[in-house]
Order: C-alpha cells, then sequence, then structure tokens
C-alpha cells in the first residue's frame, strides 16, 4: 500500500492525498480511536464559556471547526486555555456577560458556530457584533435561523435580506416563541434554544423529526431549565436561567468513526475495533444503515459516559465467495437525520452493494459544506460508479467496481475522507485534490489510515 500526501501548491496550502491499493488489496485489522465529537466539543466551548464556574472539557476535537468556536468566543472574554485533547479549561464569564468584540467574528468552516453563535449575540441586549466564514459557510443558508430569530424580535442584517454571512448583529432582549422549524436540524434547535437561555419566558422549538439532541443533554447538565416532549419532537428552555460550569467528557466522534466502519465492511477481510464512540441514539442512523445493508457490526463494552452513551464498535468484512459484503437498502424519512454527515461515505459503500440503494428525503445535503448530492455522485462516477442524482438523493447501482483516478474535496472535509475510503477498494491510483480538508473534523485521518494500512 502506497499512500502519500504531498504539497502541490505550497502558496494556497492545497495538499493531494494519494492512494494506491496494492494488487493484492489492503489489509484492515486492529484497533483504533477517533477524534473527539464534533458537536459535542462545540457545545462543550460555548456553555462552558457562559457559565459561571469553571468547565472542563477532556477529549475536545481539536480539529478546525472547534478551533473557530473557541477563537470567537475568546474574542467576546472566555478565558478558554489553550486546546488539548487530554484537557481544556474555559473560565465562564456568566450568562449575558460576553462583552462585544472588537472585530469581526470569523466562524471558518463551522456552520455549527455561526449558527449557535447567532441565538447568543442576537439575545445579549446592548452589544453589536459581526460575523463571517470561509467562502462555503458564507454561501451556505442563514435565513433558517435569522428568520425564527427576527419572529423573537432580533435584529439582524445580511447578504440578501440575511440569507447570508457576512452578518451584522445588534443584541437585544428577545421575545419567547415557540417556534415551529419545517426541518429537522439540530444547528436550527440550539440556535434558538441558546437565545431562549437569555429570554424572559418559554422558548419552545417544535422540528418534524428528531435531530441530534446534544445540546439538550448538556444543557440539563449546566443546570438550564429545560423540558423535552419526545412525542412531539418539542424542547422549551424557560429563560433567563443561569448555567454552571460542568466537567464534560467527550466520546469519539460516529461520524469520524464511520469512515472506517465502511472500510471495515468494503475491504475484503477487513477487522477492526474503533474504541470509546458515542453511540448517542439521534447519531446511530449509520449502524442502522450499514446493518441493514447486511454489515457485520457489534456494540461492545455500551456504558455513559458524561450523560452520552459510549461503546466500541467492532467491524468486520462479511463477504464470503457466495455472499455479497453488503446489500442494497433504501435510506429515507426520519433516519435520514439520524446519518446525514454519514451519507457520503454510505454512498461509497452502496457501490460496493448487491442492488440499486436509494437515498431519499436528503435534500438538505444540497446545503453541506459542500453541495454533498452533486459532488459525491460526480467524484464517485469519475471513478467508475453508477449514481444517478435525484433533487433529495441519489440512487446508487452497486457492484459497481471502482477505478482509481484524479477527483477533488471541493475542500469538504467529509468528502475527502469519503473519496480516500473510495479508494481503498479502487484499482489504480486515486489522486484526491485539496485532501487538507479532512483537518475541520479529522485531523489525524491520514495518519490513522497510515497507520492501519502499515499493520
Ligand atoms: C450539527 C448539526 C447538523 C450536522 C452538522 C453538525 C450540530 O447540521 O449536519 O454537521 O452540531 O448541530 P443541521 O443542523 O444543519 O442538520
Amino acid at each position: 500500500m502506497s499512500l502519500t500526501v504531498i504539497s502541490l501548491n505550497a502558496t494556497d496550502r492545497h495538499h493531494d492525498l494519494i492512494i494506491a491499493p496494492p494488487a493484492d488489496g489492503v489489509a484492515l485489522n486492529g484497533r483504533i480511536q477517533v477524534p473527539g465529537d464534533k458537536s459535542i466539543s462545540h457545545r462543550a466551548l460555548m456553555l462552558g464559556a457562559l457559565a459561571e464556574g469553571e468547565t472542563t472539557i477532556a477529549g475536545l476535537l481539536l480539529g478546525e471547526d472547534p478551533r473557530s468556536t473557541a477563537d470567537c468566543f475568546r474574542a467576546m472574554g472566555a478565558d478558554i486555555s489553550p486546546l488539548h485533547a487530554e484537557k481544556v479549561t474555559v473560565q465562564g464569564i456568566g450568562l449575558g456577560q460576553l462583552l462585544e468584540p472588537l472585530d469581526i467574528l470569523n466562524a471558518g468552516n463551522s456552520g455549527t458556530t455561526l449558527r449557535l453563535m447567532l441565538g447568543l449575540l442576537a439575545s445579549h441586549p446592548g452589544r453589536f457584533f459581526t460575523v463571517t466564514g470561509d467562502s462555503s459557510l458564507r454561501s451556505r443558508p442563514m435565513s433558517r435561523v435569522v428568520q425564527p430569530l427576527q419572529q423573537m424580535g432580533a435584529e439582524l442584517w445580511g447578504r440578501q435580506g440575511g440569507a447570508f454571512a457576512p452578518l451584522a448583529i445588534q443584541g437585544k432582549a428577545l421575545r419567547p416563541f415557540h417556534y415551529h422549524s419545517p426541518i429537522a436540524s439540530a444547528q436550527v434547535k440550539s440556535c434558538l434554544l441558546l437565545a431562549g437561555l437569555m429570554t424572559e419566558g418559554q422558548t419552545t422549538v417544535t422540528e418534524p423529526a428528531l435531530s441530534r439532541d446534544h445540546s439538550e443533554r448538556m444543557l440539563k447538565a449546566f443546570g438550564a431549565n429545560l423540558t423535552v416532549d419526545p412525542e412531539t419532537h418539542s424542547v422549551s428552555v424557560t429563560g433567563p436561567t443561569q448555567l454552571k460550569g460542568q466537567a464534560v467528557i467527550v466520546p469519539g466522534d460516529i461520524s469520524s468513526a464511520a469512515f472506517w466502519l465502511v472500510a471495515g465492511a468494503i475491504v475484503p477481510g477487513a477487522n477492526l475495533t474503533i474504541e470509546n464512540v458515542g453511540v448517542n441514539p439521534t447519531r446511530t442512523g449509520v449502524l442502522e444503515a450499514l446493518m441493514l445493508m447486511g454489515a457485520d457490526i457489534t456494540q461492545e463494552n455500551l456504558r455513559v459516559v458524561a450523560g452520552e452513551p459510549v461503546a466500541d464498535l467492532r467491524v468486520r468484512y462479511a463477504g464470503t465467495g457466495d455472499r455479497p459484503p453488503l446489500y442494497a437498502c433504501t435510506l429515507a424519512g426520519a433516519l435520514i437525520p439520524r446519518l446525514i454527515d454519514e451519507i457520503p461515505v454510505l454512498a461509497v459503500a452502496a457501490t460496493v452493494a448487491q442492488g440499486t440503494t436509494i437515498i431519499q428525503d436528503a435534500a438538505e445535503l444540497r446545503v453541506k459544506e459542500s453541495d454533498r448530492i452533486a459532488v459525491m455522485a460526480h467524484q464517485l462516477n469519475q471513478m467508475g460508479a453508477r449514481i444517478t442524482e435525484q433533487p433529495d438523493g441519489m440512487e446508487i447501482v452497486g457492484s459497481t467496481p471502482l477505478l482509481g483516478t484524479d477527483v477533488d474535496s471541493y475542500t469538504d472535509h467529509r468528502i475527502a475522507m469519503s473519496l480516500a475510503i473510495a479508494a481503498l477498494t479502487a484499482t489504480g491510483t486515486t489522486t484526491i485534490h485539496r485532501a487538507e480538508a479532512v483537518a475541520v473534523s479529522y485531523p489525524d485521518f491520514v495518519a490513522t489510515l497510515e497507520r492501519l494500512c502499515a499493520t
């Protein structure tokens, strides 16, 4: 297995990842750990900054996205220690005490940083804020949070009537509100709950299906006055509430584990254990999808750590002479929000599965860090896959051998890593352009791949 990262263009920091599996295939065996959960890392930094007293965070993701969150909150007065995976300390400044930053807050590539922060900024009376992000984030829709915040009385301005960053926010006291969100989005839900923390009265968000509930779990642990109605997918927060600093332990990110789960399911002979992975039921759609496709996955050592369920995940290649490694399936409906970030790598699995996999109700993929439907369909088709784009998903004809070629991440971290997993089963050399994007959520991805392939 030869696997190299070369810098083609040092001036704009783009890197190629070149993967050339040996003719007799890659051997994937062993135990690995994945970095801390991205969603939980953002929330721990934010709630730590807003709380009274000290918050300690063990296992924080050291990717670019949480670094953006830490930098934004430092610029508003939070004392956050240098970021280390072992321990980060946040000296909270107390709810309502964020300082007016002296410069533009930059959320980089991170939609979670920007959207969650907007709820907090809009509800901080008397302060003025400006926020922006990189070119991907500046093209992503902000109306989904700007409009309900405006219905709470918030004052926000931005391009196209507040649809796109850069945005300017004049913080003020907001009115409580019951928002019926048209989409199942944890970012929308969390933005409004964070706005509700500072708002006198009850703020409620109802969503059409349950999105990840890390905000609800962590807000409760920090002492917020929060209630959940699972029947109607509604969450209410009654403000103002003071938060108390906590000891947060961040589990491994199932969205990062997903790359190895798919690799283990499609690389002949693979036998991998991924230790300490968060298995919150709002995030385990990828396990259900792969098991529905016939993958051999077991959860071992299931436990609860700091309010989040955690397990070691073992995946073994299930193909035999008579049985394909995976079978096609349909992914749709309420399952989609529970695996939305894993669809790019599930598309790779579907190219190996026997039959035609249908992915629908996933139009949200078009407004992620890239248009993940268009990009995955185009890039995998360049490798020989047979994928038809649909407005809200894809149809993927399986059992299609992939061929190494030149592909591009479109600067999207999950596209880069999904294409690297596709390259493991491809014949010949795959060159992934702009592969440096992996650092957004998984800085050690290439090192782990190299280590696995070397053993
Ligand atoms: C996230 C929510 C999801 C997800 C994103 C992280 C979060 O986005 O895709 O990677 O941490 O709240 P949406 O809320 O837009 O679905």
